[in-house]
């Protein structure tokens, strides 16, 4: 457990664009998240999230695929050079690779990712056309703990908001975005005052154990 005066040390990994990391980073820039990004990690070198780090003065671990024979080889020398930097928590935002379970399980309850939908509607990818196809009513996204199987570990939060008429895939996509920013940034909020604590055998809220999960609320957006 992380006490909740000092920063919790977060380490973010992208593959692209890193509205998200910019999210997280400019939280803990205006003093509204205890935290501190101790390090970006990253597969690919022309993610736009590269210039996010830097205009933020973070350290960058770059590990491209191509340049490992394996993805175990790749890992290893992603997800050791992360771990130099000692970080609690390690922040999947964008981040589009399966990690294998050698390296999911090293990090067992100290991974988080967001995912573009309600889960555990639409694990994957294209999860905005998908929830638009099935003619849903609304749609969201989730921050959840990282497990084996892909987009399947417990939820600990979500934000939801009502497809509109005139939404396609890109239009939804735009709007949940600003949603998935507050929400990462206050579950980050959470596990660095200790009100969220991730245990072995629970998750608990403010003392309580979650039985379902944490929703972003209107007064918190
Ligand atoms: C977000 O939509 C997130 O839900 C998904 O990938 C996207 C990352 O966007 N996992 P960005 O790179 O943070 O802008």
């Amino acid at each position: 457990m992380v006490s909740s005066d000092r920063p919790l040390r977060l380490a973010v990994l992208i593959s692209g664009r890193g509205s998200n990391l910019q999210a997280l980073a400019q939280a803990v820039a205006d003093g509204r998240l205890n935290a501190q990004i101790v390090a970006v990690g990253c597969d690919r070198a022309d993610a736009g999230g590269l210039r996010i780090a830097a205009e933020y003065a973070i350290p960058v671990v770059l590990r491209p695929r191509r340049d490992f024979p394996t993805r175990a080889s790749f890992e290893a020398a992603l997800f050791d050079q992360l771990a130099a930097y000692s970080p609690d928590w390690l922040v999947l935002a964008g981040f589009m690779r399966v990690l294998s379970a050698e390296t999911v399980l090293r990090w067992s309850n100290r991974m988080i990712n967001l995912h573009p939908s309600l889960l555990p509607l639409y694990p994957g990818l294209d999860t905005h056309a998908r929830a638009l196809a099935a003619g849903d009513a609304e749609h969201g996204a989730s921050v959840h703990l990282v497990t084996p199987e892909l987009d399947s570990g417990p939820v600990l939060a979500q934000v939801r908001l009502p497809i509109e008429g005139a939404d396609d895939a890109e239009r939804l996509a735009a709007r949940l975005r600003p949603l998935e920013h507050r929400l990462l940034v206050a579950v980050c909020g959470w596990l660095a005052s200790g009100r969220l604590v991730v245990g072995e055998a629970q998750i608990r809220f403010d003392g309580t154990a979650l039985s379902a999960p944490l929703r972003l609320d209107e007064e918190d957006q």
